[in-house]
């Protein structure tokens, strides 16, 4: 089988689905790599750490995509935003990327036209089986790390306390909305680097998680909160009654709170708004919110997708809409990991023949279309 990795082209997207480590296990299973020209460039990853590893460098992206299994980290292009990325895919191919395949149902619809068989990594499910080939998670974490990172270097203040012989520095107060992958691993930084931290979730189960890291829990409505968690393992859209008492529950912490990292996602939906204006608007000059969830509409509401935004008041928003692109190395190795993880158990041995094994639940819950057809239940019909 051959595999095409193609460079990304989307702005702002540094990362790309192959490393020089997968690149290596599936040449030695018996798979041929064709990666395209520079593909690997905003991950720091050259060409010739591709070669060495034993792929092919394409020159175009038309050349790579000519292939039987084609992994990137986005979504195909439209002929509408650039370049058709779609049109570049054989009929019979198969396609695994980030797919956003919920809220695409039309790219979803062109890919069947296509005769592509695409894989959308991103609703795999989460038992602990796939854990290995979950891109949310390995991307989420590097997310929340990068929030705290970034929301300090903004922040005209220490996050530690330090106390010196010119006087005493307060530790920086931290609130995170949403304890999930993202936000967890935003509470273990924010703690590592002194900060005090207040956490809030829709799902109860996270309150032993917070705690567990250091940080301090928000329960808004312990009944509703034990019955917020879907079966998948994440949240449920909440009433109009619960969204009232969060707000009343977290103002009076938003506005002593440094520093504000929202995460909160539920998926398939827009991000449900936490933060509202006049909690911004009460907050201190020099504070600083980081909305994770900005490409999902956002948390905050003042958030602008890709922009920083100072406020009227001296708050400033980051409103990153693609966080873990901006570790882009970290980000593509543990990316390239998962996909390896996923196909690695599906190649016929010694061969690098690809069989698809359709009966698997993973297989089942990552398959969008298949033979001209959008199969996955919650798209098709
Ligand atoms: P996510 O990215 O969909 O959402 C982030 C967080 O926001 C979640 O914790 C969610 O409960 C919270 N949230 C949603 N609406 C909210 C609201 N209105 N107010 C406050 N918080 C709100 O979730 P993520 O990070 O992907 O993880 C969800 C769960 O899945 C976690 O329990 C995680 O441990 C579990 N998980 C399981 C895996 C497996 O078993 N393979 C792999 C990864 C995660």
């Amino acid at each position: 089988m051959q595999i095409g990795v193609l460079k990304e082209r989307r702005a702002g997207e540094n990362r790309v689905a192959a490393s020089p480590d997968t690149v290596k296990k599936f040449t030695a299973a018996g798979c041929k790599v064709v990666v395209e020209t520079g593909a690997g460039a905003g991950s720091q990853i050259s060409d010739a750490l591709y070669q060495e590893a034993g792929a092919t460098i394409a020159p175009s992206a038309a050349a790579a995509a000519a292939s039987d299994l084609v992994i990137k980290i986005q979504k195909p292009m439209t002929a509408g935003e650039g370049t058709d990325e779609i049109g570049y895919l054989k009929s019979g191919s198969i396609l695994m990327c980030h797919l956003n395949a919920l809220t695409s149902k039309d790219l979803v619809q062109a890919l069947a036209k296509q005769g592509v068989t695409a894989f959308a990594l991103e609703l795999m499910p989460r038992i602990s089986r796939a854990q290995a080939m979950d891109i949310l998670s390995s991307q989420s974490n590097l997310a929340g790390y990068k929030a705290v990172v970034d929301a300090a270097a903004t922040f005209g203040r220490a996050m530690p306390m330090m106390m010196t012989a010119a006087g005493t520095i307060a530790p920086a107060r931290v609130l995170i909305f949403g304890a999930g992958v993202a936000g967890l691993q935003a509470i273990a930084t924010a703690k590592r680097m002194g900060a005090v931290v207040y956490a809030t979730d829709v799902r109860y189960a996270t309150k032993e998680q917070v705690e567990s890291l250091g940080g301090k829990f928000i329960v808004v409505d312990e009944e509703k909160m034990k019955a917020a968690q879907t079966a998948g393992g994440y949240a449920k859209e909440m009433d109009d009654d619960f969204k009232r008492k969060q707000a009343e529950a977290v103002h009076a912490e938003v506005l002593k709170s440094d520093i504000v990292i929202t995460t909160a996602l539920i998926p398939g939906k827009p991000a449900p708004k936490l933060v509202n204006a006049a909690m911004v608007a009460g907050m201190k000059a020099g504070s600083v919110i980081v909305d994770l969830a900005a490409e999902a509409g956002g948390n905050v509401e003042g958030t602008v997708a890709d922009k920083a935004t100072v406020t009227a008041n001296g708050v400033t928003i980051l409103g990153y809409t693609n966080m873990s692109a901006r570790l882009g190395r970290d980000a593509s190795n543990l990316f390239a990991k998962n996909i390896l993880n996923f196909v690695m158990p599906m190649l016929k041995k010694g061969t690098g023949e690809l069989e698809v094994k359709w009966d698997d639940e993973l297989v089942k819950g990552t398959l969008v279309t298949k033979d001209g057809q959008v199969v996955l239940p919650a798209l098709a019909g």
